[in-house]
């Protein structure tokens, strides 16, 4: 038996099997993990940068004036938004938190785009203050915040509107959010979309430069992008007809989809592209209205395939007639998709990559909730505690999504390239867990309780 080449597009492509072992990057996976410690998550740093160039190549070869704006919720460390700068690639970012890190690694603000459905006032204060380049608008609330702080600090906000246009992705209930009854945007169906429009116009610290969705994520079918483009961009034009807004700028979201498993492959970027542009350009024609700058927010499928998890086999529980536990030192403190969303994982034995599979064991994670397991009937060769297993194409929505449960320690992080692998981040400690815990057990009044 050698490595399945069905693996091939969920791993990084300089993963190798050499003897039965498997690498990334040049690196020996199982030895990572005695340098780094388990669980680990490598980052193959060729992979992520030839992703960028993909994403970038693929639509500004189709419409030039086209922006990669990486949204950095799917992962998101001073590594990746340096890697995002080099790459000539904007940031979408969420919260202020997400922001501090941009900034920290010398990211350009103006090219950050703060997307979210209830942004805090301090953190407009600190983005519209550091001279972030748009703020997305969700909501009234927002507009007339975003207005008042830009007034206050004597700027005027570049600002787009974040709609809903009553479109169904056809993804998990959970990661939908083009719909009407979503918390996300103001719906064109019920005129608030209008109404902000026409406030905008009037209000005199912020300039509306376009519009805004995202139907959900991850969206493997390509027509829902073009039925969001048949609502946005009518109304767009009904817009500039009877409030004179200039459509500067436009963007349709990400929710490009990632391959996660040998048997669903993710439509590649150039067809997303084709089918963007394309929808893009024929609607914008039908409608007379001049092409605006195109921003698009692939998040996970930039990530995904560059990062993967390592585990550690420890106990292993056979329940006869039933079903193989394998359980790792890991789970959904640093990998919660499987819980929420039924995500599913390939798992690979990095040190026994060329042995048959003959067992089917459900991978189950060291965390106190019987939900957490990685993988439900993962295809394995029989396994020892110390053995290595990879979950391919974990790079997004994982350590960004990581939590403490059970006071875990969050994993180390590595970015690895041509056989070297350095540190992104640490392996938390238990000082890490007492260090915002500011409670002197030792000054408690009552005793016993
Ligand atoms: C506004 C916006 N843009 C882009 C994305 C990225 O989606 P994905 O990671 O599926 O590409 C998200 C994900 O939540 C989002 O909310």
């Amino acid at each position: 038996m050698t490595f399945d080449p069905a693996y091939a597009p969920i791993f990084p492509r300089t993963t190798a099997v050499r003897d039965g072992r498997l690498s990334i990057a040049g690196c020996d996976a199982q030895e990572l993990t005695r340098e780094f410690g388990s669980p680990l998550y490598v980052f193959d740093e060729v992979e992520l940068r030839t992703t960028c160039r993909e994403y970038v190549q693929a639509f500004t070869s189709r419409y030039a004036d086209t922006e990669i704006t990486y949204a950095s919720k799917a992962y998101l460390s001073r590594f990746m938004a340096s890697v995002a700068r080099d790459e000539g690639i904007g940031l979408d970012i969420v919260s202020g938190g997400e922001f501090a890190i941009a900034m920290a690694a010398g990211f350009p603000a103006e090219r950050c785009h703060f997307h979210g459905n209830n942004k805090g006032e301090a953190e407009l204060r600190e983005t519209i203050g550091a001279g972030i380049g748009r703020i997305i608008v969700d909501n009234f609330y927002e507009l007339e915040a975003v207005d008042r702080i830009a007034a206050a600090l004597g700027r005027v906000q570049a600002i787009v509107l974040r709609l809903s246009p009553g479109v169904d992705a056809h993804t998990h209930a959970k990661t939908t959010t083009g719909t009407l009854d979503t918390k996300f945007g103001l719906p064109i169906s019920t005129g608030a979309a209008e109404q902000a429009v026409a406030d905008a116009q009037r209000l005199k610290h912020v300039d509306l430069v376009g519009l805004h969705c995202h139907l959900g994520s991850p969206l493997f079918d390509i027509e829902p992008y073009d039925e969001a483009n048949a609502v946005m961009l009518p109304f767009a034009a009904e817009m500039v007809r009877k409030h004179g807004m200039r459509l500067r700028e436009y963007s349709p979201g990400g929710g490009f989809a990632a391959q996660y498993v040998r048997e669903r492959p993710a439509p590649p970027v150039d067809v997303y592209a084709e089918a963007i542009v394309s929808s893009f350009k024929r609607r914008c024609a039908e409608q007379g209205l001049p092409l605006p700058h195109l921003f698009v927010e692939p998040g996970r499928s930039l990530v995904a395939r560059a990062g993967v998890a390592l585990y550690t086999v420890g106990a292993s529980k056979r329940v006869e007639g039933l079903r193989t536990w394998v359980s790792v030192d890991g789970g959904m403190a640093d990998n919660i998709r499987p819980a929420i969303y039924d995500a599913q994982y390939e798992a690979v034995v990095v040190n026994r990559a060329d042995d048959e599979p003959t067992e089917t064991v459900t991978i189950a994670g060291k965390y106190c909730e019987s939900g957490d397991l990685l993988v439900k009937d993962a295809h394995l060769p029989p396994t020892q505690p110390g053995d290595v297993i990879a979950l391919p194409a974990s790079g997004a929505y994982c350590l960004t999504m990581a939590s403490n449960y059970n006071m875990a320690l969050k994993p180390a992080v590595v970015a690895a390239k041509d056989g070297r692998a350095r540190l992104v981040r640490r392996r938390e400690t238990y000082a890490d867990l007492l260090a915002t815990d500011m409670w002197d057990a030792s000054q408690n009044q009552e005793r016993g309780t």
